[in-house]
């Protein structure tokens, strides 16, 4: 009797066929493709319907008749492989942002996978400034990425370490190198970095500048801006020193 219990529930667990996503949630770039693949017992059924945010047809495919249909509105840029049935959306914009659902269909069965996809933009690149405080070398630096901002004080060869995150992944953060200071701003799909050297810090404007007001030349005024009485007049100094 339990012999045939067994049996009977063999026979109902392999008769059931289901469908589930590859990965559910989705992160890409704008302009990217993604790939939304179908795992479970796929080749069990005949139909399969792909809808956006419930409401949205894009795609249905018949296995009898061989016959993919896109919608008019995803015509150009959907792709179905009749192979996995994978459903391939191409020139990702963040309005394809949502809930993707696959709906399969055979004679006495159906079975459906979602897939959640966020289209993001890339990050902005961050902007590193510094600002001496003290001699030599003792500065503040700040970063600044989007809506996020870190403070962080240095010196001849260290600077504090600082990270900071926004909900949906995106982060900036300040750290050292091999002796370079990089800043970083990443969300999911995108990392772009601003950097700075220790040398930058300890620059010896002071010194120019020092060299630049000793120099009678320097107030004759012919050239336009102070950076440029800095600079040239340093360089003047320096080459007759030599
Ligand atoms: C799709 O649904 C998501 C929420 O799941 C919503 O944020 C998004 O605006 C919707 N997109 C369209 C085009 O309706
Ligand atoms: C400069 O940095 C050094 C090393 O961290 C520190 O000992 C010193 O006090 C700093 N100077 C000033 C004026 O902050
Ligand atoms: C960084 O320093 C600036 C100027 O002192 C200040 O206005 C800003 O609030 C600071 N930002 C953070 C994240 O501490
Ligand atoms: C600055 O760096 C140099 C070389 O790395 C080191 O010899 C010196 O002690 C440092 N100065 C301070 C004030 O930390
Ligand atoms: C910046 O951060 C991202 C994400 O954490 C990381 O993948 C990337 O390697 C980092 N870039 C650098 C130059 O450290
Ligand atoms: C520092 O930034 C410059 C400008 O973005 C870049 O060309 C260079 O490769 C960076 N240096 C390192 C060590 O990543």
């Amino acid at each position: 009797k339990s012999l045939n219990y067994l049996i009977e529930l063999i026979q109902l667990c392999c008769f059931i066929s289901f469908l589930s996503a590859g990965s559910s949630d989705v992160i890409r770039e704008v302009g990217d493709s993604v790939q939304l693949e179908i795992k479970g017992s796929v080749s069990e059924f005949d139909n399969f319907f792909w809808t956006f945010n419930a409401t949205v047809n894009v795609l249905q495919y018949y296995k009898q008749y061989k016959e993919i249909k896109p919608s008019t509105r995803y015509k150009d840029r959907v792709k179905f492989n009749e192979e996995t049935y994978s459903l391939t959306l191409k020139n990702l914009q963040k309005t394809d942002s949502g809930l993707y659902e696959v709906k399969a269909f055979s004679r006495d069965h159906t079975s459906s996978a979602t897939y959640r996809l966020s289209v993001l933009d890339p990050v902005e690149p961050p902007v590193l400034n510094h600002r001496r405080i003290a001699k030599p070398c003792n500065s503040t630096l700040t970063c600044r990425g989007h809506d996020l901002s870190i403070n962080s004080t240095c010196n001849n060869e260290t600077c504090e370490e600082k990270e900071v995150t926004s909900p949906g992944g995106v982060a900036l953060s300040l750290y050292v190198q091999e002796s370079i200071i990089f800043c970083n701003h990443s969300n999911p799909v995108s990392w772009k970095q601003a950097n700075k050297t220790f040398t930058e810090l300890c620059a010896h404007t002071d010194s120019l500048q020092r060299t630049a007001n000793q120099n009678p030349l320097c107030f004759l005024s012919l050239l336009p801006t102070r950076d440029y009485r800095i600079k040239v007049c340093g360089l003047c100094a320096r080459l007759c020193s030599l």
